[in-house]
C-alpha cells in the first residue's frame, strides 16, 4: 500500500507520482510529473488540492494511510486545472458534507462548469479559515497561470501551499528539495515557468513580491508540482525574481531551424559563428532534434533569437511554424520588444519559408534590423562569410 510522507509533524504529502508522463499540454516532461496533495491532520481534516482523475486510488491509498477520506472535513481547491482538481468528486464522494473552498469568482465558478455544483464556497485575498490549531490564509493569484489560481498560507506549520507557482515537473521518490539533484530541479522549476508562467509574467511577479512580504512566515513552499522548497526557499524565491520574472534578457542567441538537404543547416552554423565572434553565448537547435519546449528554456531570457526554414510548398516547414506558433503564445509582444530577430533560410525558386518567418517574427513584435536571409539553394562559402559578417553587424555591446 501505498502510504504518505510527513512533511511537518500532522501535515502529510499525499499525492501522485506520473513517473511516464513525458507530455504536458504538449510540453515535453522527460522526469515525469508530480501531483501533490496536503493532508493537514487538525479539529477539521482538510485536504489541500487532489490529483489528476486517473490517480485516484494513489490519492486514496495514500489519504488512508493517515486517515479514512471519509473524515476529510475541509478540501482546499486551489486551482481548477484538472491536473489538481480531478479528484475533487472522489473525495466529496467519501464525504458528501466536505466543505470545498475555492477562489471567488473564478474558481466557484470554474469548478461549477468542471464538476457541476459541489456547493463551494469562494474565499478572496485575506480571508481566513480556521480548521482547529491552525488558521488558513488565502491569497489570490490570478493568472499564475489560470483565473482561478490561489495560494494557501498555513500560519501555523509555516507552510505555503502555493499549487503551480514554484512547481517543476520532476517525478521523483524523494518530496524534498534536499534530497534532490539541484542544478536538475532548478532546471525543471525554470522550463516550468518557460512554458507555463512565461506569458504572465507581471502576475506571476505580483505574486512573488507577495511571498516576499511573508518569507519570514515560511519555512517550506510546498507547490502541487514536484519538491518541497525547504532549504532552497531563497534560491527558488531569487531564481523567480531576479531572473523568471525580472524580463532582463541576456546577452544570448539562440539559433534555431529546420532543414532539408543542408542549406539551411549552414546559415545557422555560419550565424551561429558570428554570435560567437562577437562573444555571444550561443544555443542551436534544429527542430527536428530538440523539442520547442527545450528550446523556450534557453529562448526565455535570450536578446537575440534567429529562425531558419527552408522553403516547403510556398511555405515554411511545419516544424518551424509549429515552434513559432508555441513561441508566440508564451513570448507575446510585451516579452519581445526588446528581442532582435533573424529571419533566414534556403529555397530553390521563391524564398518564401524565411519570408514567412519574417512575417511571423514582425507579428511577434521582435527587432528585425536585418532582411530576411535568403540564399538560393546551397550557400557557397563566400555567401555564409557574408552572413556571418551582417549578422556580426547587429551585435550590440
Ligand atoms: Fe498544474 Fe495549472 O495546473
Amino acid at each position: 500500500m501505498l502510504t504518505a510522507v510527513q512533511v511537518k509533524p500532522d501535515v502529510y504529502w499525499v499525492g501522485a507520482v506520473d513517473w511516464n508522463a513525458r507530455s504536458f499540454h504538449g510540453y515535453t516532461t522527460e522526469d515525469g510529473i508530480t501531483y501533490n496533495a496536503y493532508l493537514i491532520m487538525d479539529e477539521k481534516v482538510t485536504l489541500i488540492d487532489t490529483a489528476k482523475a486517473p490517480f485516484k486510488d494513489e490519492l486514496l491509498q495514500r489519504i488512508s494511510s493517515i486517515v479514512d477520506p471519509a473524515k476529510i472535513d475541509v478540501l482546499i481547491a486551489n486551482h481548477v486545472e484538472m491536473d489538481h482538481s480531478g479528484n475533487i468528486p472522489t473525495i466529496k464522494a467519501a464525504n458528501p458534507d466536505v466543505e470545498i473552498y475555492a477562489s471567488a469568482p473564478a474558481g466557484v465558478k470554474n469548478l461549477t462548469a468542471h464538476y457541476g455544483d459541489l456547493g463551494y464556497k469562494g474565499v478572496k485575498t485575506g480571508d481566513t479559515l480556521c480548521i482547529g490549531k491552525r488558521t488558513l490564509t488565502f491569497v489570490q493569484t490570478p493568472m499564475v497561470h489560470w483565473p482561478d489560481n490561489m495560494v494557501t498560507l498555513d500560519v501555523e506549520d509555516r507552510i505555503l501551499f502555493s499549487n503551480d507557482a514554484f512547481g517543476q515537473h520532476f517525478a521523483s521518490s524523494k518530496r524534498f528539495d534536499d534530497e534532490n539533484d539541484y542544478s536538475e530541479i532548478m532546471k525543471q522549476a525554470r522550463k516550468y515557468y518557460a512554458n507555463i508562467v512565461l506569458p504572465y509574467r507581471a502576475q506571476a511577479a505580483a505574486a512573488v513580491k507577495a511571498v516576499r512580504g511573508i518569507q519570514d512566515q515560511i519555512d517550506l513552499i510546498a507547490p502541487a508540482h514536484g519538491v518541497i522548497w525547504r532549504s532552497h526557499v531563497a534560491d527558488i524565491l531569487d531564481a523567480y525574481e531576479q531572473v523568471f520574472t525580472s524580463g532582463k534578457l541576456v546577452d544570448k542567441a539562440v539559433v534555431v531551424y529546420d532543414t532539408m538537404w543542408q542549406s539551411t543547416d549552414k546559415m545557422a552554423h555560419a550565424i551561429a559563428d558570428a554570435f560567437l565572434a562577437e562573444g555571444v553565448e550561443v544555443h542551436l537547435f534544429d527542430l527536428k532534434d530538440t523539442h520547442p519546449s527545450d528550446v523556450m528554456l534557453y529562448l526565455m531570457d535570450a536578446k537575440y533569437v534567429a529562425v531558419g526554414s527552408p522553403t516547403l510548398n510556398s511555405q515554411m516547414l511545419a516544424n518551424v511554424a509549429g515552434f513559432l506558433t508555441y513561441m508566440k503564445g508564451l513570448s507575446p509582444k510585451a516579452n519581445n520588444a526588446e528581442r532582435i530577430g533573424i529571419a533566414f533560410g534556403s529555397y530553390g525558386w521563391a524564398p518564401l519559408g524565411p519570408k514567412n518567418v519574417q512575417a511571423e517574427l514582425e507579428a511577434a513584435g521582435f527587432q528585425l534590423p536585418l532582411p530576411v536571409q535568403a540564399i538560393n539553394w546551397i550557400p557557397s562559402q563566400d555567401q555564409l562569410d557574408a552572413l556571418r559578417d551582417t549578422v556580426r553587424g547587429i551585435v550590440t555591446k
